[in-house]
């Protein structure tokens, strides 16, 4: 049995992610994140089964007990392609997708079997991205602001010009000011770092650098979309209390390491996919049809072919009414 996820099993997963991004988006803007991430669970899984590949949840939507699917150890795919590991995160942006927001993703990320990173009780990850060409400079030992500086001087534009996302949190509020010392421009997003960190590695966008604490699950999802873009993630854990940080300790984690996305994922091969739920910068959101039906844009990515597709899907309102949420007006 193979455990390389293949070109063919990319444009298979992209309809996993369409399917959770359809139905959450029934409840976008409509105030109950909760309701909207069960939708979300509820459409990935619906198409999950029929993926053909042996899968394995290494990140998912929590412990069997508290998820009832989705599942961190749960076995997805129909059990007949190549051995797995999947990081899923049906719904990135619970919150903006509750409140209508920009930037709310469905995605999912597959790698060979045994290569991807389990955070185990860490909850939470420093986290820098940004493109190829600074890969180098990026180094979570040195003060954020001297990197900065780097960059500017790479990338030959005074450092007013260099442009950090940030999720908006009280804990980067000393390091938002020192960046504004500084003179670069801080963006802050109220959440999404998945999307923060794809946007600090395309070429194509404003953005420089994402620098900032935040979730380790998105982390590793990031790690493999970054590895299909060909930017760079580095990762420290960042245990929240004295009781995580024994506990990462007892489990065999290193505080102290960088990760890399090719730590985060040990594998050449990885597939990404991503498909918009809300309308943002990377993708449009669901678009519903007046009659019926409903429209998707997804980014469907393979490291090793650093192929990157964007795909446009229409759906027919007949395959709409089969799936999670179609009920909800
Ligand atoms: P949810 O979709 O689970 O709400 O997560 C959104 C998010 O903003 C992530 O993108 C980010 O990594 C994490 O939450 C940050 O956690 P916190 O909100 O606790 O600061």
């Amino acid at each position: 049995m193979t455990t390389t996820p293949d070109r063919t099993l990319a444009l298979e997963l992209v309809r996993t992610t369409e399917a959770a991004a359809l139905a959450a988006s029934r409840l976008a803007g409509r105030g109950d994140k909760n309701a909207a991430d069960q939708l979300a669970v509820d459409g990935m899984r619906y198409v999950l089964d029929t993926v053909a590949m042996d899968g394995v949840v290494v990140i998912g939507e929590g412990e069997k007990d508290e998820a009832p699917m989705l599942y961190n150890g749960e076995r997805v795919g129909n059990g007949e392609g190549p051995q797995v590991d999947i990081a899923v995160d049906p719904l990135e942006g619970t919150t903006l997708t509750a409140k209508g927001q920009p930037n709310a993703l469905a995605v999912i990320a597959i790698a060979p079997r045994g290569s991807m990173f389990n955070p185990g009780p860490i909850v939470y990850m420093e986290k820098m991205a940004g493109g190829r060409d600074i890969a180098d400079l990026l180094d979570l030992d040195r003060p954020v602001t001297e990197t900065l500086g780097l960059i500017a001087e790479r990338r030959q534009k005074p450092i007013s010009d260099v442009l950090v996302i940030t999720l908006d949190r009280p804990r980067h509020a000393e390091q938002i000011e020192a960046i504004r010392e500084a003179g670069a421009k801080v963006r802050l997003i109220t959440d999404g770092d998945v999307a923060g960190s794809l946007m600090a590695v395309m070429s194509d966008s404003p953005v420089d650098v994402l620098w900032g604490i935040g979730g380790t699950p998105e982390g590793v999802i990031a790690a493999a979309a970054v590895k299909c873009l060909g930017g760079t993630l580095i990762g420290r854990l960042y245990p929240r209390n004295e009781e995580e940080r024994q506990a990462a300790l007892d489990g065999g984690y290193d505080l102290d390491q960088q990760l890399t996305q090719d730590t985060l994922v040990r594998a050449e091969q990885c597939l990404f996919s991503a498909t918009g739920v809300t309308d943002g910068e990377l993708l449009q959101g669901v678009r519903r049809a007046p009659r019926g039906g409903a429209t998707t844009e997804s980014l469907v990515m393979r490291a090793g072919s650093d192929t990157i597709r964007r795909v446009h899907a229409r759906h027919r309102p007949e395959k709409l009414e089969e799936m999670p949420g179609y009920g909800i007006s």
